[in-house]
């Protein structure tokens, strides 16, 4: 088996700088694709992730960018391709949380959450795809001209009270996924999601980091671990690949059950 499939490809991560994008931008590292490490606030953080990154002998760089904002993506994208000429794989990563009770929940809370979940994807994307285009396939690279990914959740069909500016977030990046898909499809550009189940971030840390939340957050993990930022990178590494040409237009759930209704395990 080839262990570096993305050898030679130039990925961008948003939202690399922590938890599933840093594990994202490292694994793509380890596949051979050189990778721009955006951040929106951890310079220091991003850099050092860009120093490890490039001991698997590829190349990485560190770009700013609040991926909400149409100018600081823009820029990005210009900084990323008079650097390395091309984009092949976007992995539109970047989310925040800012829960509240449904009645509590404020225009701004909601505005951040769609703003950087939602916009950022398609900010990013369209500034890719743009790229990809005029690029064309170029078989020595890949079968496609560009590999999209977004980066949903369970929270994509799993309805999650107290959170219904991000779990509205998610819905709508399945309908965005599916829509660009099918846009995109005749130019060869693949557009999928890897939805992640919980895994151990800054964003969960209240659900694992004490022994009575963990036991409680297992309840809801049939598999009975909770995941981490690599189990992710594996998966969107392998999705990048060629080894997965002919996915397209999917919602991939990476969540070790998490979505196969665990209280119906004995009930119902
Ligand atoms: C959320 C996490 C949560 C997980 C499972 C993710 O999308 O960001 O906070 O632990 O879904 O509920």
């Amino acid at each position: 088996m080839d262990h570096q499939p993305l050898r030679g490809q130039r990925a961008l991560v948003t939202g690399a700088s922590s938890g599933i994008g840093e594990g994202v931008a490292r694994a793509l590292g380890a596949a051979g694709a050189s990778v721009v490490v955006n951040f929106a606030s951890k310079p220091d953080i991003a850099a050092k992730i860009v120093e490890e990154i490039k001991t698997s002998g590829v190349d990485a760089m560190a770009l700013h960018a609040d991926v909400s904002k149409e100018a600081e993506v823009e820029a990005m994208f210009s900084a990323m391709l008079s650097a390395w000429g091309q984009i092949d794989i976007l992995v539109n990563n970047a989310g925040l949380q800012r829960d509240a009770p449904f009645v509590e929940l404020t225009l701004e809370q909601w505005n951040t959450v769609l703003g950087v979940n939602l916009t950022g994807m398609f900010l990013c994307a369209r500034a890719a795809a743009r790229s990809m285009i005029r690029r064309g396939v170029r078989p020595e690279i890949s079968r496609a001209a560009g590999k999209i990914i977004c980066i949903s959740s369970v929270h994509e069909v799993i309805p999650w009270a107290g959170h219904v500016n991000y779990a509205a977030s998610k819905g709508g990046v399945g309908m965005f996924m599916k829509s660009l898909a099918q846009e995109l499809a005749p130019h060869r550009i693949r557009v999928n999601s890897i939805a992640p189940g919980a895994i151990m971030t800054p964003i969960n840390r209240a659900a694992w980091e004490t022994p009575e939340a963990l036991r409680s957050l297992l309840r809801l993990i049939p598999y009975g671990r909770v995941g981490t930022p690599a189990d992710i990178g594996r998966a969107v590494a392998w999705l990048a690949s060629d080894d997965a040409d002919y996915i397209h237009g999917q919602t991939i759930y990476v969540d070790g059950g998490m979505t196969l209704y665990p209280e119906f395990a004995k009930g119902g």
